[in-house]
């Protein structure tokens, strides 16, 4: 007989039919001489329960069939007595295709997530894991659905890379060097022609160098994969490996970039209130009370724009009114930290926040700089950029993006005035060489958007195996 995977199953009203389902014991309990199993197979967040009179079943297999074990069910499908289900199925025959022992790690319910942490490689047959990788996989259809209609083409970008993207060294080094052994020059640097690359190469931090190559041939790409980042940051927000989809278009000012970008976020939160009704209200059960709620409330928001120097005026005015305190400072010109940012999205607008106009010199090389200078308290600051960081409640940083410079002397005066290496540039620049055109793009940390979906609080649990320093387990 023909397998029905347990999601159909549950839909199916041809009562009295026979069916075949497998999948792993999530429960079993007895009563006067029946059995019940709540079977999952991982197609849904749902059970399925199974019934049986234990007469008629062999002693030992029943006694097999344990929290974790997988078996296939064959039986009838009938209308439930039970509340909260439509069916379940009669077993005739149970087959017990593996058993598991006491030592399961996923034995107990209610354990810690530091527990689960420890036992990914079990934790994604739990109800809680298995409702966020469905949703990650929802979203990743999303993206993909997104920017096909909206007429970009899905372009690879490599993941082995010699230049960096944002400039801030974090790159992990991809060598077949032996390191015990290397050679040096009468300086002491590294002498790499004779690596497999003939140069320092690295894993990419960001595929949008590459990315804007593709723009300015195809007019509109995304790229989406993994991205890599030696950031020694051990927060509930960073990942050393994580996904990041990356789109950009040619002939797009700010405006239209922002306008893409709220556009977008809503798409995938429509997506899921659409596709994933079911995980959604479990998560919403068990982990996050609001987080339906809160989707449903991004949806309906107009995201405020606002500039970095009026984002410094608020926070600032905060400062001195005695509404708040903050560990940082907040001068024009600092790096807003994200006790700054979760002010203005969390307490001051309550909403998300688009924000732009950062200085020059806290953002990447590659952002288009300003044509006027912003005054803040009377006097004319700093060049600002038009680079766009799109901030969420709860998650702070979820998109960073920007106009690219594509006047190739700003550019040039850029890369040298941050002592970026010429000669690793000369292909990049070479958009601006031949047909520069104005264009923008922005990167998503996929990541930071599950978190937002799913309400979970930390990063490493919404991605399978999470890279993170001195983890790499599984
Ligand atoms: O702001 P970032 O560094 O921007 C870029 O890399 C640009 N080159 C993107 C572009 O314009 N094409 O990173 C983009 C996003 C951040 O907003 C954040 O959501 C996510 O990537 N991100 C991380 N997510 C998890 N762990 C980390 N260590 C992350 N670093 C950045
Ligand atoms: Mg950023």
């Amino acid at each position: 007989m023909k397998r029905t995977k347990v999601t159909d199953a549950l839909l199916r009203t041809d009562f009295g039919a026979d069916i075949l389902v497998n999948g792993w014991v999530r429960s079993k309990r007895g009563s006067k001489g029946i059995f019940f199993i709540a079977l999952n197979d991982g197609s849904t967040i749902k059970n399925i329960q199974i019934v049986g009179d234990e007469a008629n079943f062999d002693a030992d297999m029943l006694k097999q069939i344990t929290t974790g074990a997988c078996l296939a069910v064959t039986g009838k499908l009938v209308e439930s007595p039970a509340a909260g289900q439509a069916s379940e199925i009669q077993a005739t025959q149970i087959e017990v295709l593996g058993t598991c022992g006491a030592d399961y790690p996923m034995q107990k319910k209610g354990q810690t997530f530091e527990y689960m942490r420890q036992h990914a490689h079990m934790r994604l047959r739990t109800n809680t894991f298995g409702a966020v990788m469905r949703i990650r996989h929802n979203m990743a259809m999303a993206i993909h659905t997104y920017f096909h209609e909206h007429g970009y083409f899905y372009f690879h970008t490599p993941l082995i890379t010699a230049s960096d993207c944002e400039g801030a060294g974090q790159m992990f080094q991809v060598t077949t060097k032996n390191l015990y052994d290397l050679k040096k020059d009468e300086n002491g640097s590294i002498i790499y022609s004779d690596d497999f690359f003939g140069k320092q190469a690295s894993l990419t931090v960001s595929g949008q160098l590459e990315g804007e190559l593709g723009a300015t041939a195809l007019g509109a790409i995304y790229t989406f994969g993994p991205t890599f980042r030696a950031e020694n940051s051990n927060t509930p927000r960073h990942l050393a490996e994580f996904w990041m989809v990356e789109p950009e278009a040619c002939f797009i000012d700010l405006n239209d970039l922002m306008d893409l970008e709220e556009d977008f976020i809503k798409y995938c939160v429509r997506w899921a209130l659409d596709h994933c009704k079911d995980d959604l209200e479990f998560l919403n059960k068990m982990i996050d009370k609001g987080l339906i709620e809160r989707l449903e409330g991004v949806l309906k928001e107009t995201f405020v724009r606002l500039s970095y120097t009026e984002g410094i005026e608020i926070l600032q005015k905060a400062i001195a009114e005695g509404k708040k305190q903050f560990e940082f400072p907040c001068n024009w010109g600092d790096d807003l930290a994200s006790e700054h940012e979760r002010y203005l999205v969390e307490e001051y607008f309550q909403k998300p926040v688009i924000m732009t106009h950062y200085p020059k010199k806290i953002k990447a090389f590659y952002m288009k700089i300003d044509e006027q200078k912003p005054v803040y308290n009377g006097e004319e600051m700093e060049e600002t950029v038009q680079g766009t960081d799109v901030l969420f409640p709860q998650i702070g940083e979820i998109i960073g993006g920007s106009v690219r410079e594509e006047n190739y002397d700003k550019l040039v005066n850029e890369i040298e005035t941050r002592g970026i290496p010429m000669k690793d540039m000369w292909w990049y620049l070479d958009t601006r060489r031949f047909g520069s055109c104005p264009h923008g793009g922005f990167g998503l940390g996929f990541e930071r958007l599950i978190l937002f979906i799913t309400g979970m609080a930390n990063i490493r649990d919404v991605i399978p195996f999470p890279r993170t320093p001195k983890n790499a387990e599984f």
